[in-house]
C-alpha cells in the first residue's frame, strides 16, 4: 500500500473536476483521480451545449426565470442567480482555453459571434455549442490545458472506495458521527488491484451522477453515483434524489447501445411523432416539443404505453440536409451507421435516465457538511436545478461552482495543515471472491427494478416493491463486501445500491407530483413544497 499526499484531491475528471484543477493556483499541488481514462467522464458525451446569456436580446433575468419555471418551485434563487450571472464569464474562460464553439453563420448572434441554439424551457436562444459534440470540444480543451499544468498529477483507472475523516478509522465503518475533517480517501487502483491512501488538505467530489442506476441511460458506464454514495457514507446530507431526469430522446435501436439525441434537434424545429406520423406534443403542453424535459419525457412515456409502442420518432428531415449535417454531425453519423438517414427519415427514440438533479448538499462555495470536503457538478445539490434541471444548465454549474470552490479552498490553504497519517487499508479479513455471478446478477436486478418501479411515472405500490428489493440487495452486497476483496464492479454496485435507496426513500417521502417526480397516487402539487433532505443515521443506512 502506498500513501500519496497532495494539497487538493479531486475525485472525478469531467468538467467539474478539471475546472477545479485549472482554477486552483499553480503553486497548489493537485491530484485528479479518473475512474477510467480522462475522456471517459459524462462531460465527453454532452451534445447540446452550455446555457448562458450571450445575446443582447436576452437577459439574465430571463435565464433566471426560465430556470425557476423548469425547476417547478424548488430552485434556490441564490444558486440560480450565481450560476446565471457568472455564465458569460465562464464562456469567455472556455473560449480562452481554446474551446472551438460553432460560429454564427448568419444574422446577429450577439457580442460573442457564436451560433446559439435553443432547448426546452429556454425562452431565448442561449445555448452555445460545438455542433452536437460540445462535450468533446470542452473536455478536449480542459484535458489539454490540465496536461500543461505541472502542479496537477493525473491518476487514471482509480476508483475511490471511501473518504477518510480525521481521528477515526473510516475503513468499513458505519458510524461517522464522531469524526472530524475529511483528510483524504482510500483509492483502489484498478490496474494493479491494490488500494492506496491519498491524503489531502481538501477533497473534492466531482464524480458525476448516478444514471447507471437505471437499465436504460444516455450516460457512460462510469455514472454509478460514486461521489454521492461515498459522501453519504462519510456523513453528508443529500437532497432531492427523487428528481432523476429522463432525457426524452435517446436513440432506440436493437443493435445499438443507447445514445443521446440532443434536444437541440427539437430546438431547431425537430418534431416528435407517433408511429403513424402524427404530432402529439401540443396535446400535452402549449410549448409542444420545447416544453421542459419532464413534460416531454412523460408525454412520450404516456403515448408509448397507450399505443403499446416500442418507441416514438423524432423528425428533422424538413430542414435542409446541409443544415442537419452541419449542426448535428454526431447524431447524423450515428444514425447513418444504423441505416437511418435523418435528412430523409425520422429517428426512433425512447426516454432514458440522463441526469441526477439531487445530490450532496453544498453551499454556494461547494462545501458539504463535512469540513474539508467539497462537491461539484452532478454529484452536488447546490439548489440550482430544483425539481427539474433545465437543459444545458449543468455544464455551466460545473464551471461556476468549480471556480467558487477553488477560490474558497485557496483562501484557506495556508490555514490547513497537511494530514499526517491514516489507518492503512486492511485486507487481512477478506479473501478472493469465489465467483462473480452475484455481482453481475445484482447489477442487472438493481437496474431493472429501478427502471420498472422507480421510473418516469411512479406509484406508491411500485415504490414499496422497489424498497424491499433494494433492502435485500443491500444486505447481500454488504455481506459480500465484508468477506471478499474489492473490485471496481463490487465498489460500483455497493454505491448503486446506496443510490437506489436514496432515490426510493426520497420518492416515498414526496407526497405530491412535482417536476421529475410523478406519482399516480399523488397527482397534485403540494402547497408549500420543500426539498427532500436525507440525513445519514436518521434512516436505516
Ligand atoms: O439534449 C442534450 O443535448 C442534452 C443537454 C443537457 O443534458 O443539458
Amino acid at each position: 500500500m502506498a500513501i500519496f499526499r497532495h494539497d487538493v484531491l479531486i475525485i472525478g475528471s469531467g468538467a467539474a473536476g478539471l475546472t477545479v484543477a485549472l482554477k486552483l493556483p499553480v503553486d497548489t499541488d493537485v491530484a485528479v483521480l479518473s475512474k477510467g481514462k480522462l475522456n471517459h467522464a459524462s462531460t465527453w458525451y454532452a451534445q447540446g451545449g452550455v446555457a448562458a446569456v450571450l445575446d443582447k436580446t436576452d437577459s439574465l433575468e430571463s435565464h433566471v426565470k426560465d430556470t425557476h419555471i423548469a425547476g417547478a418551485g424548488l430552485c434556490h434563487d441564490d444558486a440560480v442567480r450565481k450560476t446565471v450571472e457568472n455564465g458569460p464569464d465562464a464562456i469567455r474562460w472556455l473560449i480562452d482555453l481554446g474551446v472551438d464553439f460553432t460560429k454564427l453563420d448568419e444574422g446577429d448572434g450577439g457580442e460573442f459571434g457564436y451560433h446559439l441554439t435553443r432547448e426546452g424551457g429556454h425562452s431565448h436562444r442561449r445555448i452555445i455549442h460545438a455542433a452536437d459534440a460540445t462535450g468533446i470540444a470542452i473536455s478536449s480543451a480542459l484535458i489539454e490545458n490540465v496536461h500543461k499544468r505541472k502542479n496537477v498529477t493525473l491518476y487514471e483507472d482509480r476508483i475511490a472506495v471511501d473518504l477518510i475523516r480525521e481521528d477515526a478509522d473510516n475503513q468499513k465503518a458505519a458510524d461517522n458521527s464522531q469524526q472530524g475533517r475529511c483528510i483524504g480517501a482510500y483509492v483502489h487502483n484498478i490496474e494493479t488491484d491494490t488500494t492506496d491512501v491519498f491524503l489531502a488538505k481538501f477533497v473534492v467530489l466531482a464524480a458525476g451522477g448516478a444514471s447507471k442506476a437505471y437499465l436504460y441511460t444516455t450516460n457512460p458506464d462510469v455514472a454509478t453515483g460514486d461521489g454521492i454514495a461515498i459522501a453519504w457514507r462519510a456523513g453528508c446530507r443529500v437532497a432531492n434524489m427523487e428528481f432523476m431526469q429522463f432525457h426524452p430522446t435517446c436513440l432506440y435501436h436493437p443493435k445499438a447501445k443507447a445514445s443521446l439525441v440532443t434536444e437541440a434537434i427539437r430546438g431547431e424545429g425537430g418534431r416528435l411523432l407517433l408511429p403513424n406520423g402524427e404530432r402529439f406534443m401540443h396535446r400535452f403542453d402549449e410549448r409542444a416539443e420545447l416544453a421542459p424535459r419532464d413534460v416531454v419525457a412523460r408525454a412520450i412515456d404516456y403515448e408509448m404505453k397507450r399505443l403499446g409502442a416500442d418507441c416514438l420518432y423524432l423528425d428533422i428531415s424538413h430542414r435542409p440536409a446541409d443544415f442537419i449535417i452541419h449542426h448535428f454531425p454526431t447524431v447524423y453519423a450515428k444514425c447513418l451507421q444504423l441505416g437511418i438517414d435523418i435528412t430523409r427519415d425520422p429517428m426512433p427514440i425512447v426516454p432514458a435516465a440522463h441526469y441526477t438533479c439531487g445530490g450532496v448538499i453544498t453551499d454556494l462555495n461547494g462545501q458539504t457538511d463535512v469540513p474539508g470536503l467539497y462537491a461539484i457538478g452532478e454529484t452536488a445539490s447546490t439548489g440550482l436545478h430544483g425539481a427539474n434541471r433545465m437543459a444545458s444548465n449543468s455544464l455551466l454549474e460545473c464551471f461556476v461552482f468549480g471556480e467558487a470552490a477553488s477560490q474558497h479552498m485557496t483562501s484557506l490553504m495556508h490555514s490547513v495543515a497537511m494530514p499526517d497519517k491514516a489507518q492503512e487499508w486492511d485486507e487481512s479479513q477478506v479473501t478472493e471472491a469465489e465467483e462473480d455471478v452475484v455481482i453481475a446478477h445484482n447489477w442487472d436486478e438493481l437496474r431493472r427494478f429501478m427502471w420498472d418501479y422507480v421510473g418516469i411515472v411512479r406509484t406508491v405500490k411500485r415504490l414499496e416493491r422497489a424498497w424491499h428489493r433494494a433492502d435485500m440487495l443491500k444486505k447481500e452486497i454488504a455481506e459480500y463486501y465484508s468477506n471478499y476483496k474489492i473490485s471496481k464492479d463490487l465498489l460500483e454496485l455497493r454505491n448503486l445500491v446506496v443510490i437506489s435507496e436514496l432515490i426510493i426513500r426520497s420518492a416515498k417521502a414526496r407526497k405530491e407530483s412535482r417536476g421529475l417526480h410523478h406519482v399516480i397516487d399523488y397527482p397534485e402539487l403540494a402547497d408549500n413544497p420543500t426539498d427532500t433532505i436525507l440525513v445519514p443515521g436518521e434512516i436505516d443506512d
